[in-house]
């Protein structure tokens, strides 16, 4: 009998044990930093206040011309997106305002143009909106009705008998769009869903969501934990073998460790599964520049090592850390420190001190990218910041300062405070547009200009964790909540004292094949 099962009998909870703690304990921000959480605050209501003028329940600003794009629907996804930083913040006659028309929003209606992805949708709308409705207390069951109703539309992308989601849905007529999705799209849904469930008693949710992450767990993968990207919803079958910690596969490893947190299943796959994909990581994607000796995790396909990193992929830092933390795995937490230093740099090097959406590297092992040959002037930045820049713009991603928030509550290194700090001056320096902040064309040229949208996940999510990195650490502690892939704050249990079964996922005999099914006539963001 376990120690905590003797003391349930004695009437005693589990919970009076302490938990696996994620954050180091008695964290404070030095008064030094201060005026930062309130700069954050400040980028956020000059954007919300343009929003609010310019673009009002439409999906996104455009900041250079005044005006909006309806791109996720047509709902106001910055506005729901922004619902649960206005909480966070302390904003609570913005929240008021917003709340009003939220509660209005008919998700019934069709959406203004194409078609939906059940992936963008649940993380922000469905994200969004359980997360307000914690965030304020419970009070505004508006807000569960809401998701309810956008779910109960998403929910139409499992077909059959099929346990993997099509990727999009037509709306108007409740038919999913019948082409392969990757894993993350079918992978990402777990947190928001069996939160749906919770609050709506209707499981129906939460087994649409866990049953698809169960079957890709549970296919053969070139390597012991990770899946490949692609996959076919009406076989069940993977598509290819490219393995990547980036965009399309990104959020289902993401989601493996968050589920297993955020429910404390006694179902060991879902982390068992995450710890065999970062240990396979580890032993075959992790690699060292030649200048600079900095750490990156490449790509492979079928075996094929690619020298590429990314911005979006730049979460996995943070989310090794929460990892290493729940395991209590001091390997893992060194690696993600490392890797999160690769991240930063990225940073570091550039004109604006804003990293780029994608890049590349050279280490003692090659320069393959699959892409076309190194220019000079690439060589010549590699040669002095250790990696090149393939993709040069930022369109407002959160990912590197994501981790940066992670290794500073975990850590307690003031070092992550300094880097947070400096994003926030390059932010008010570079981004300032007609009304609001807008993105860069080049984030090492300035003057290539600026991109004519503010992003709705700057509302949810840079600015969340910016105004968070320099907050209280108690308050929304990584003890206390899991944060969903759009940085919408979930309330988690108290941690257990263990998670996982200590052991690996086995390895299953892996042959890579083509399904032969349609591509997505949309691109996954
Ligand atoms: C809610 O919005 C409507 C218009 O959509 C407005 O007439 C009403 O005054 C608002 N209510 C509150 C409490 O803000
Ligand atoms: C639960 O939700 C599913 C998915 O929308 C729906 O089909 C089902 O009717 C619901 N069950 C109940 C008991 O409301
Ligand atoms: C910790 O993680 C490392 C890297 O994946 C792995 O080699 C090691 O076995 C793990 N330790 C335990 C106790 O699981
Ligand atoms: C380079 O980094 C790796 C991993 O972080 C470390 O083990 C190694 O000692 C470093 N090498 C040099 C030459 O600094
Ligand atoms: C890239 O790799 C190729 C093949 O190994 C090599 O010939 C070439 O010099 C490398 N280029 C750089 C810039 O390292």
């Amino acid at each position: 009998m376990r120690l905590s099962c003797v003391l349930t009998l004695l009437g005693l909870t589990s919970y009076s044990l302490a938990g696996v703690t994620v954050q180091k304990p008695g964290l404070s921000v030095p008064a030094k930093y201060a005026a930062n959480r309130a700069a954050a605050e400040k980028i956020f209501t000059t954007s919300y206040a343009a929003y609010k003028e310019f673009a009002f329940g439409h999906d996104e600003l455009l900041p250079v011309s005044e005006s909006f794009e309806d791109d996720l629907g047509g709902w106001g996804a910055s506005l729901v997106d922004a619902m649960g930083t206005m909480l966070v913040m302390g904003l609570d006659d913005l929240f008021t305002e917003t709340l009003n028309f939220t509660s209005q929003i008919d998700f019934n209606t069709p959406p203004a143009a194409g078609l939906v992805s059940v992936f963008e949708t649940t993380i922000r709308f469905v994200g969004g909106l359980l997360s307000a409705y914690e965030l304020s207390g419970e009070q505004h069951p508006i807000l569960v009705t809401k998701a309810k109703q956008v779910a109960d539309k998403l929910a139409f992308a499992w077909v059959g008998d099929n346990v993997i989601p099509f990727g999009h849905i037509d709306f108007p007529s409740n038919t999913p769009n019948i082409a392969v999705t990757n894993i993350a799209e079918a992978g990402t849904l777990t947190l928001e869903w069996t939160t749906l469930s919770k609050f709506t008693n209707n499981a129906t949710y939460g087994n649409l969501a866990t049953q698809s992450v169960l079957h890709i767990a549970d296919l053969a993968s070139p390597l012991p934990g990770l899946a490949p990207q692609d996959i076919d919803p009406a076989s069940g079958e993977f598509d290819g073998a490219y393995l990547s910690w980036g965009g399309g596969s990104d959020s289902y490893f993401e989601y493996l460790l968050k589920f297993a947190r955020l429910s404390n299943t006694n179902n060991n796959v879902y982390i068992d599964t995450w710890k065999t994909a970062v240990d396979s990581s580890i032993r075959t994607l992790l690699k060292t520049s030649t200048v600079g000796n900095h750490s990156y995790l490449a790509d492979d396909n079928g075996g094929e090592i690619i020298h590429v990193g990314s911005h979006l992929a730049c979460f996995f830092p943070g989310n090794w850390l929460l990892g290493g933390k729940l395991l209590q795995n001091q390997t893992i937490i060194d690696f993600a420190l490392k890797l999160n230093d690769g991240c930063w740099n990225t940073y570091a090097s550039t004109e604006t001190g804003i990293g780029p959406e994608g890049f590349a590297f050279i280490s003692p092992d090659g320069n393959f990218t699959g892409g076309g040959t190194i220019t000079p002037q690439q060589l010549a930045f590699n040669s002095e910041h250790g990696f090149y820049i393939t993709s040069s713009d930022y369109i407002q991603r959160p990912e590197v300062l994501e981790s940066n928030f992670y290794a500073w509550r975990v850590t307690g290194d003031t070092k992550y405070l300094d880097r947070a700090a400096a994003a926030i001056a390059s932010f008010n320096k570079f981004l300032p547009a007609t009304v609001a902040f807008a993105g860069l064309n080049d984030v090492d040229d300035f003057s290539a200009g600026l991109i004519d949208i503010t992003e709705s996940f700057w509302f949810a999510e840079v600015l969340k964790y910016l105004y968070l990195t320099f907050d209280d650490p108690s308050h929304i502690s990584l003890d206390d909540y899991v944060f969903n892939t759009e940085c919408h704050p979930l309330k988690a249990p108290p941690a257990l004292n263990s998670y996982g079964s200590g052991n690996f996922i086995p390895q299953k005999p892996f042959t890579a094949h083509t399904t032969g099914a349609p591509r997505p006539a949309i691109s996954p963001i």
